[in-house]
């Protein structure tokens, strides 16, 4: 594997980065549910959920942007089943990783809540609709179960190509 088959630098870093800050939300959120009630540890998860989260908007906006200006390489040669899904799994993981922030700040927003981005808050300016807000946080609370299983898919092909096929794919993003 050569430096030519892989993903530019750029790009790759950009990839981990994506992977870190969505890792970091998740775990915020589901150690929310470790402490009590009312207290600033518990209200300290979800800032954190809410600021890594948006970092994960951030990061796969630029991302997209490097990606429409730069060479990428070519998907290794396999079947024609297997090069439609990778890219349908790659078109996912792009779309959840755009819209669960939108979702989750819009969810916010028609609440009457702020969102919190590292120590700032922002209050959008939209009408608060409760009942709104409430269902967009369903769709959000649901998407989170597509994002586990396409990113478990995701790496499984990934380490499946590197360890059973052995053509070194996880080599072209690093
Ligand atoms: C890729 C980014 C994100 C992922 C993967 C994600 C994932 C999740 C997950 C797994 C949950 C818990 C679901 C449950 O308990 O059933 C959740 C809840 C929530 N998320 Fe996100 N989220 C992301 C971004 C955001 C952002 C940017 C915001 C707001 C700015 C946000 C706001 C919320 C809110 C308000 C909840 C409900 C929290 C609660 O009531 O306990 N999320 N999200
Ligand atoms: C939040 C988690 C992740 C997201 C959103 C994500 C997203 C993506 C996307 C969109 C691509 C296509 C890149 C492009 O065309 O520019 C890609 C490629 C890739 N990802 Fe991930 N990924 C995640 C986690 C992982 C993990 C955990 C692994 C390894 C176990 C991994 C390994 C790879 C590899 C090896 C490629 C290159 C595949 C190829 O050459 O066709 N990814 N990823």
């Amino acid at each position: 594997m050569t430096r030519s088959d892989s993903y530019p630098r750029s790009l790759v870093l950009l990839h981990w980065l994506v992977f870190v800050a969505a890792a970091l939300a998740v775990a915020a959120i589901e150690l929310k549910g470790f402490f009590p009630k009312g207290s600033a540890d518990r209200a300290q998860m979800t800032l954190w959920h809410e600021s890594f989260g948006l970092a994960v908007l951030l990061l796969m906006t630029i991302r997209l942007v490097v990606r429409a200006s730069v060479q990428v390489p070519p998907l290794p040669p396999g079947p024609r089943w297997m090069e439609i899904s990778a890219h349908a799994m790659h078109w996912l993981l792009y779309l959840l990783m755009l819209g669960m922030p939108v979702l989750g700040a819009l969810a916010l927003a028609w609440s009457g809540k702020p969102i919190a981005f590292f120590g700032a808050s922002w209050t959008l300016p939209l009408t608060v609709d409760v009942p709104l807000g409430r269902s967009i946080k369903e769709i959000h609370e649901a998407g989170a179960n597509l994002v586990f299983a396409a990113v478990g898919l995701h790496a499984a092909a990934a380490l499946w190509h590197q360890f059973i096929v052995k053509d070194d794919l996880l080599l072209r993003m690093r």
